[in-house]
């Protein structure tokens, strides 16, 4: 059997970790990465037979069963993932309605999944109905993004506008716009009710005084979402406190979006 480490999708998570900790997104153990991998992708690395620990969920998450998730280990630092993938990473299949995670590979020092794994499974749950190629929930603590949720109103429509309008990209990467939670706690199951609930309409979701997650079909597309709205969020950092002498309007925006056949939000343009 091959060696796990070099399973592609591996490698991919490890690099994607390694570059979110290179941009500062993820101190300590800040943010946490779930990608649902095909049973067919691990056949030549795992005898997925072979459990080696079964742990209670505290969650529901039924359409799931069988799925397979390799997820980041609770208080991990992703600066270490790359030196340390066994300790720092893990492979579950879900089973027994969402209740159970059966360890099939890493947490080798006895830790274990992400202590958000409810708004991660939940928010593949989401993701998945409306999307069958979805793969992919990344949480992370960007610190623009992050810093915009003291100084600017939490509305969805307006914090939404006011990231379209910082870079020209943004309404083209996310078209949906964004969508925000206040201040909860987090790693609880009621934060991966809401955050699950906000990603039926979105695959980026602000949590007030936290964070970030992100949701797509591949880790590129993930990182590439938050990448261009904490960009977005930095470039308003930089100017909010200047006079606007111009900007760009709705009218402008709503051809970016035609020119690039996405769709905006409906009523998030006045146009
Ligand atoms: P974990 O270490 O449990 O993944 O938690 C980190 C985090 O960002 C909590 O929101
Ligand atoms: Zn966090």
């Amino acid at each position: 059997m091959a060696s796990i480490l070099d399973a592609p999708f591996m490698v991919e998570l490890i690099r994607t970790t390694t570059n979110m900790y290179d941009h500062g997104w993820d101190e300590r153990n800040g943010g946490n990465v779930s990608l649902m991998v095909d049973e067919a992708d691990l056949a030549d690395y795992l005898d997925v037979e072979n459990v080696q620990r079964r742990i209670p969920t505290g969650f529901d998450a039924p359409t799931l069963d069988g799925r397979y998730f390799l997820v980041t280990g609770t208080g991990k630092y992703f600066k270490n993932v790359q030196y340390d993938p066994a300790g720092n990473l893990g492979i579950i299949r879900v089973t027994d309605r969402g209740r159970t995670a059966e360890l099939l590979w890493g947490y080798a020092d006895g830790g274990t999944f992400t202590s958000e794994l409810p708004a991660h499974l939940m928010s593949h749950a989401v993701r998945l109905s409306q999307n069958p190629a979805h793969r992919v929930v990344m949480h992370c603590h960007p610190a623009n993004l992050l810093a915009m949720t003291f100084v600017h109103d939490l509305d969805e429509r307006s914090f939404t506008r006011t990231l379209w309008r910082m870079c020209t990209e943004c309404i083209i990467v996310f078209p949906e716009g964004v969508n925000v939670l206040p201040w909860m706690l987090c790693g609880t199951n009621e934060i991966g009710e809401a955050t699950a609930e906000k990603m039926k309409t979105a695959r980026l979701v602000v949590w007030g005084q936290h964070g970030i997650y992100g949701a797509g079909a591949d880790l590129d597309e993930t990182f590439g979402l938050i990448e261009t709205a904490e960009k977005a969020a930095e470039i308003y950092l930089k100017i909010a406190h200047l006079p606007i002498l111009q900007t760009i309007t709705d009218a402008e925006l709503k051809q970016a979006a035609d020119a690039f056949h996405v769709v905006p939000r409906a009523g998030f343009l006045d146009v």
